[in-house]
């Protein structure tokens, strides 16, 4: 079966990760948590106190950090490395979901990102989840889908999340960091989120993830087999 770029976007707390995990893991595809790579960052330059408005020793820093996924057979998942160390845990703490946004914003920092996405994603097969998948790192993406839903549903969610994580805390500091982070990923200059033209619109404010993941996969299969019948994978098929 050929095989076709899935770009996930939309807002934080909509289930985008868990989605595309499993609809990654549904179709045999590689899975692409874009999100993970900021954080990793975001985590290096405030170990480092990279001073965020000097694009020259951010430039320096951003040389210095090397991310991977590595598989851990223990819990089934592709964890984060940043260099060579399992960040995983870490970088889904609050103190990094505060900063994120604001280091997400440097250009310098989405052009690094970027390029790493593109090469990693080059050979399709791929599910990548983030805010400028289906805008600007495959724009060409044959799947595109835009997840949102609803702010006080995405809160609650966050909590319980971070909750499990052993994380205890309050749904109006969870919704002032979500309304933040909204603000600065949907404003920034550089490839802000905002739905492709293209992207087909999720709304999973009442709905399972198990529906979540139903929804892409028929779209994922719709897709493909559109584009067999157009002739698109001819040279895969021969
Ligand atoms: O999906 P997440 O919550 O782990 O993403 C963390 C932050 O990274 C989010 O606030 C915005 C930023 N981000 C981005 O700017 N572009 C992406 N492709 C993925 C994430």
């Amino acid at each position: 079966m050929p095989k076709i770029i899935i770009a996930i976007d939309g807002y934080s707390s909509c289930g985008k990760s868990t989605t595309a995990k499993q609809v990654a893991s549904r179709l045999g595809y590689t899975y692409i948590d874009t999100g993970a790579m900021y954080r990793a960052v975001t985590l290096y330059f405030l170990q480092n106190h990279t001073p965020l408005t000097n694009p020259k020793a951010i430039q320096q820093t951003l040389e210095k950090i090397h991310i991977t996924f590595n598989f851990n057979a223990k819990t089934g998942r592709n964890e984060t490395c940043l260099n060579g160390l399992n960040v995983e845990e870490e970088i889904r703490k609050l103190y990094i979901a505060n900063a994120v946004s604001e280091v997400s914003a440097i250009p310098e920092v989405r052009w690094a990102l970027v390029a790493q996405q593109q090469q990693l994603g080059r050979k399709r097969g791929a599910v990548m989840d983030g805010r400028d998948i289906g805008t600007k790192v495959f724009p060409d993406a044959e799947l595109k889908v835009f997840m949102t839903a609803d702010s006080f549903i995405r809160a609650q969610r966050r909590q319980i999340e971070l909750l499990e994580k052993g994380e205890m805390v309050g749904l109006d500091e969870i919704t002032e960091n979500i309304k933040k982070r909204d603000h600065i990923d949907t404003t920034r200059s550089e490839s802000p989120l905002r739905r492709a033209e293209d992207a087909k619109l999720l709304d999973t404010s009442f709905m399972t993830i198990d529906e979540q993941v139903e929804w892409v996969v028929q779209l994922a299969d719709e897709r493909i087999s559109s584009l067999l019948r157009q002739g698109h994978f001819k040279k895969e098929i021969v």
